[in-house]
């Protein structure tokens, strides 16, 4: 069976929620995060300060990024359970996936006072958008195709779960498929909320703040030893 080329599909932007299977659908939930992403990049265009910049790019990245980790776990395998003679698209997508990881970690320990720091961001946010539209316009499109729309929210429900106890920080090293982003995901999500906990409590160069860092960094390395002998 040949697959559907982008000009002949609908695209999700196109379609209403009813069209799409309903709020829940993993259609309607997308676009949804896509826009609330999207909202973000509008909001880093609008704000003059570089440290308030700063804090939106953080923000979205977290966002992003928690988005990203559960389409790799969640809906790129649904998708190639439902059309495994297309799993390019799928290695094309997790390709866009990885670059994004990998701006943002660079984006992480930048200053956004620096002068090539906008720069990087208007990188980071040209593949997070081309990233949204392979979605929106093709592989969700061809997922609906096959798939009923009490499928298309089984799918939602179940990425929606994943996407709120996802890493919430970049991890490029991690491969971007099952079973190893499944395995190494839950003991990084928990190191990563340590992380974030700290930033938010504890003042950057102090010694309480290393040692918190460092019982977060065993945390993770015990995770995915116990998660790899399971
Ligand atoms: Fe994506
Ligand atoms: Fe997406």
């Amino acid at each position: 069976m040949s697959l559907p080329s982008r000009e002949q599909l609908v695209s999700v932007a196109e379609q209403s929620e009813a069209q799409r299977g309903g709020r829940r659908s993993i259609l309607s939930r997308q676009s949804r995060d896509h826009a609330d992403l999207d909202a973000l990049m509008t909001a880093y265009d609008a704000e003059p300060d570089a440290a308030a910049r700063g804090r939106v790019v953080a923000e979205l990245a977290e966002r992003a990024l928690r988005h990203a980790f559960a389409e790799e776990t969640v809906l790129f395998p649904a998708y190639r359970r439902h059309l495994p003679e297309d799993a390019d698209l799928t290695a094309h997508i997790q390709g866009d996936h990885q670059r994004i990881n990998e701006l943002l970690e660079a984006l992480q320990t930048a200053d956004p006072h620096a002068p090539g720091y906008d720069a990087q961001v208007r990188e980071a946010f040209a593949v997070i958008r081309h990233d949204a539209h392979d979605e929106e316009d093709e592989l969700l499109p061809r997922l609906q195709r096959v798939a009923s729309p009490a499928q298309l929210r089984a799918i939602g429900n179940a990425w929606e779960v994943q996407r709120r106890t996802s890493p919430t920080r970049p991890h490029p090293k991690i491969p971007r498929t099952p079973p190893g982003n499944v395995l190494t995901g839950i003991p990084l999500a928990v190191s990563d909320r340590v992380k974030d906990g700290v930033d938010h409590a504890l003042p950057r160069g102090s010694r309480v703040r290393t040692v918190a860092l460092a019982a977060g960094a065993g945390l993770v390395v015990a995770g995915v030893r116990a998660a790899r002998r399971r």
